[in-house]
């Protein structure tokens, strides 16, 4: 692998939440997630009421795809709620048994980690959280703030992404607002792995 540019600038934006250059920009609306949500009687009436609100956008910045290259990202995800369930990320496990870091630039939620076997671990992420998820265990970024939740990622080019078993199974748990406040209950639509 060689290389004629050994290294690249890239600006942080943090008025507009991007990178630049970025190779992949995307917004992800609730009905492009809608299996992904626990309530699926609340993404209904959300969306038969005309409302597909952006759950979150990110932008990603990939030198080239060769596997131990490596990308640097951002996410922001919108404050909001899908019934009791906070706005998140789809959740997925990378295709390769690669690792990850998450850096939380800005709010308070919660990074759900689930391995191949059910098992969940959760943390609490906030400005200035910086957390390592293991290679093999899936994860998931949640919106537990009034504001928008924003994170820098790293992790290996060429890691692939796999959101097949969530889409089909979720999580083990949910994060919900119960009492005014996130609580981490079961999913009681989880069929374990
Ligand atoms: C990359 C990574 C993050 C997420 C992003 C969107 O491996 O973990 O960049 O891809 O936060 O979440 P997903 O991809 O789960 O919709
Ligand atoms: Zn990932």
């Amino acid at each position: 692998m060689s290389f004629e540019i050994p290294f690249q600038l890239i600006k942080l934006d943090l008025k507009n939440f991007l990178l630049e250059p970025a190779k992949r920009v995307k917004e992800v609306k609730l009905s492009e997630m809608k299996e992904f949500f626990s309530d699926s009687k609340a993404v209904e009436d959300m969306l038969s009421a005309g409302r597909d609100p952006v759950i979150y956008k990110y932008c990603e910045f990939e030198a080239s795809e060769e596997f131990g290259d490596m990308i640097v990202g951002l996410t922001v995800i919108y404050p909001g709620r899908v019934g009791k369930e906070y706005f998140m990320t789809r959740g997925h496990f990378h295709e390769k048994d690669s690792g990850e870091i998450y850096y939380c630039l800005r709010g308070s939620g919660m990074l759900l980690m689930q391995s191949k076997h059910g098992k969940v671990v959760h943390a609490e992420f906030t400005r200035g959280s910086l957390c390592h998820v293991a290679p093999g265990w899936g994860h998931r970024t949640i919106n537990t703030w009034r504001g928008r939740l924003v994170f820098l990622f790293f992790y290996p080019s060429g890691s692939g992404h796999d959101y097949g078993i969530i889409k089909e199974k979720g999580f083990a748990k949910l994060v919900i607002a119960e009492g005014g406040r996130p609580q981490l209950v079961d999913n009681p639509k989880y069929v374990g792995q």
